[in-house]
């Protein structure tokens, strides 16, 4: 019997768990007010701010919103200068035209000067733009040194972390979550956090979504249950880190970086409430489901989180994903099949082999199918899947994603003169012999 992968907890923080839920934590009982939000006077004179992720007469199925209760405001910091963006970009991403191509590279390299995670950010491409609050970036990230004494936020986009190598410890304003290649995270627009590398180095995908909120796609005729199940996202509890100051905050406002000095640590939240929350999710969780009959399904199975446009069913991002998992369909080409898509795709692999490619994918790369580009397996995985023997096969230690959107992926010009670009990526699709023979 095989068994599925991770699935015990690991010793670390303590966590609440679910999704969307009204969530509360105190650090010091008797620190949350209670039937007010606001009242006159906090608990132990400390100060209530909002932290509001949504418009304010969102439906109430969609609002989110925290309340921190913390010892200064956050308010209290001096003038940001703007400061180097680095290779970090944001939509509108038009410094060169969009090829018409299928893209791949091959994983970055790690820095070779010191960067922190916010600093090690290389933009490969997105779409939309943060004026409009519409669209994504992608990015991947290889960072070499904890932040100590400086902290982020983005006024841009929540950001959904995906690790591919290193863990990493995202200190927040509503406290720590710690995640290991194999979980996300999610980040809310503009909540302040820094972070630090317990393994010394980290690589992974960072996707910035300046839409609407990431949440749990509809089950439709699934029913109640499957997919990612609410109750296996966890959230930080309160946790102060009063760090004598002063440090430096970092906002990333209207595509740009800017910096400034506050005179104490932004992670002084003794208690909060709310449903607008940093979490993680171990992705081994996921309960995938497919076919126990014939054909492969759409890959609209995989969806973990999904952010939606004012269409029904058509998605800024779907965040998807192709975890280990058996495949028992009969009479049927069992990897992805050939197609063109009006949404466009970015995939990435946090480890093994992807079930559609035989080579050339590898962990930490990344390929990028825009809208109605042809594509599906490469020759040699057409000739072993069309000649495999149908037996219930299990997909092991594998596990691959997509950053689906229904905006085109507009690479950066960074990206596209890269030199783990491969160049031979149309390879692929050669040596594919004639079929119809006598038709
Ligand atoms: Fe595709």
């Amino acid at each position: 019997m095989t068994r599925p992968e991770s699935h015990t907890p690991s010793a670390g923080p303590a966590y609440q768990s679910g999704f969307g839920n009204e969530f509360a934590s105190e650090s010091r009982p008797g620190a949350l007010p209670v039937g007010r939000n606001s009242p006159q006077r906090a608990p132990f004179g400390l100060y209530a701010e909002l932290l509001s992720g949504t418009a304010f007469t969102a439906p109430r199925a969609h609002n989110l919103r925290t309340w921190m209760y913390r010892k200064r405001p956050s308010a209290a910091h001096g003038p940001l200068v703007r400061i180097s963006d680095g290779r970090w970009q944001s939509g509108p991403f038009t410094d060169c035209d969009t090829p018409a191509n299928r893209l791949r590279w091959s994983p970055w390299p790690l820095p070779e000067e010191g960067a922190d995670f916010f600093q090690s950010i290389i933009s490969v491409a997105g779409n939309g733009d943060v004026h409009a609050q519409s669209g994504v970036a992608v990015h991947v990230y290889g960072a070499n040194r904890s932040m100590t004494d400086s902290y982020f936020a983005n006024s841009d986009g929540e950001m959904l972390l995906v690790p591919q190598s290193g863990r990493l410890q995202l200190h927040t304003e509503l406290g720590l979550l710690e995640l290991s290649p194999g979980e996300i995270a999610l980040v809310p627009r503009g909540m302040r956090l820094s972070v630090t590398l317990p393994d010394g180095q980290a690589r992974g995908y960072l996707c910035e979504n300046y839409g609407s909120p990431f949440r749990l796609p509809e089950l439709g005729p699934l029913g109640s249950n499957g997919l990612a199940n609410a109750r296996d996202f966890l959230a930080p509890v309160a946790a102060v880190k009063d760090n004598a100051g002063p440090v430096r905050l970092i906002n990333k406002f209207m595509g740009h970086l800017w910096q400034g000095e506050q005179p104490h640590s932004p992670l002084d939240v003794v208690a909060w409430h709310g449903n607008l929350v940093p979490y993680k999710y171990d992705l081994a969780r996921f309960m995938a489901v497919g076919s126990v009959s014939f054909d492969h399904p759409d890959p609209s199975i995989y969806t973990v989180l999904t952010s939606g446009t004012d269409t029904p069913g058509v998605a800024n991002c779907d965040f998807v994903i192709f975890p280990p998992r058996w495949l028992v369909a009969e009479d049927t080409f069992r990897p992805p099949w050939f197609h063109r898509n009006v949404m466009s795709e970015i995939m990435g692999l946090v480890r093994g082999v992807y079930d559609g490619k035989a080579e050339g994918f590898v962990p930490g790369g990344m390929s990028l199918h825009n809208c109605m580009l042809a594509h599906g397996p490469d020759a040699a995985t057409f000739e072993r899947a069309s000649q495999a023997d149908l037996v219930p096969h299990r997909l092991q230690d594998t596990l691959a994603f997509m950053f689906e959107s229904r905006h085109v992926f507009r690479p950066t010009a960074q990206a596209l003169q890269a030199s783990n670009l491969q160049a031979n990526y149309d390879a692929a699709w050669q040596g594919f012999k004639p079929g119809g023979e006598g038709v």
